[in-house]
């Protein structure tokens, strides 16, 4: 069985991410042949800053390994250093049929918020799909936002097996029910490119500052109040013990959730569920060579099963003469 995931080096990893993604993949380790990767070639859609990107790229890196992604026990590379993937993206472009990606909700919603809409946001679906088929992976855990980028992947991978032979694995996505789409600051989902997010490994000050701009409603404190509807209470049962949420849960049901405070204990708890990863990141950071060397050898690993994969493909669709 093979699991994969990628995640984009466009800002600082947030906690979305980490149940969404990089939690799940770190869960798989023992279930499966698990690729794990950076996808800097997608962040180009939206970062165009050689530092900021480069920069992002490594710590995305770093961040992955603290929070205990073992690269003994994976594939774990960056995107760009396995340039087979993009010779796939062409092949599988001439495939796919240009309303399958203008159906496509994220880059709508990207259009939305005032993201240019160049020809690299538009085709990013394909180059997702090259990601996954490449590597012949059977499932891709992600965010609920995802799901329509693998159900793309799999009409792609249909449409190439009927027209040239079977050839793809047609993955599947995996989504985390009850973490499917974490909130952000302000109740939309949480995302980079929202500017909405709390990042994993901020410092304690910045982690305050977010998480006392978490938006809730104008209720006093002894108003009886909807969990289920309440931005902070959704943030606040990703990390609290489950007998605590309870008894919060229990207060905002009968009176007497005050939102100060709970954003005061969940600064606290956060900082803590964190530490060991902070601890671990930090050293990581301050091992750039260590880094580098993990990430060189992923990629000459990933190299060898996609170039398996690129030279069936090759062959299939007649680019060998
Ligand atoms: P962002 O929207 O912050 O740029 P990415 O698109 O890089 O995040 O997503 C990386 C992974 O994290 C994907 O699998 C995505 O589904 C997941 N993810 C992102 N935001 C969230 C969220 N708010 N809740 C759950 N999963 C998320
Ligand atoms: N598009 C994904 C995101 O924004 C990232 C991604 C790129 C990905 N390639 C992938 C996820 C392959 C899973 C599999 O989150």
């Amino acid at each position: 069985m093979k699991i994969l995931s990628g995640i984009q080096p466009s800002g600082k990893l947030h906690i979305g991410n980490y149940f969404g993604m990089m939690h799940p993949m770190i869960n798989n380790m023992d279930r499966g042949e698990l690729y794990a990767f950076i996808v800097n070639l997608h962040a180009l859609t939206s970062v165009q800053d050689r530092e900021a990107l480069s920069r992002d790229t490594m710590e995305a890196a770093a961040d992955f390994l603290a929070l205990g992604l073992d690269p003994e026990k994976c594939t774990f590379w960056v995107q760009s250093d396995v340039p087979e993937v993009t010779e796939l993206t062409w092949i599988l472009s001439n495939l796919t049929p240009f309303g399958l990606l203008e159906r496509c909700h994220s880059y709508k919603d990207k259009v939305a918020k005032g993201i240019a809409a160049s020809h690299g946001l538009f085709s990013y679906p394909v180059l997702m799909a090259a990601d996954i088929l490449l590597y012949q992976a059977n499932l891709v855990p992600v965010g609920k936002d995802q799901k329509q980028h693998v159900e793309v992947t799999r009409d792609i991978a249909i449409k190439f097996n009927n027209t040239y032979g079977e050839t793809f694995v047609i993955p599947e996505p995996v989504i985390e029910s009850d973490v499917a789409t974490v909130p952000g600051l302000d109740g939309q989902k949480m995302s980079k490119s929202y500017g909405n997010t709390i990042g994993i490994f901020l410092d304690e000050k910045a982690l305050k500052k977010n998480v006392m701009a978490i938006v809730t409603d104008s209720a006093p404190v002894e108003a009886p109040k909807d969990p289920d509807k309440c931005n902070l209470y959704n943030i606040f049962k990703l990390f609290a013990p489950q007998e605590r949420t309870q008894e919060v849960r229990d207060l905002y049901i009968n009176g007497g959730a005050a939102y100060g405070y709970l954003k005061l204990e969940l600064v606290d708890i956060l900082w803590e569920y964190f530490r060991a990863a902070r601890e671990k990141r930090d050293k990581l950071i301050a091992d750039q060579a260590y880094l580098r060397e993990v990430l060189a050898k992923g990629a000459d690993k990933a190299r060898e099963k996609a170039s398996v994969t690129l030279d069936l493909v090759r062959d299939r669709v007649g680019l060998k003469y």
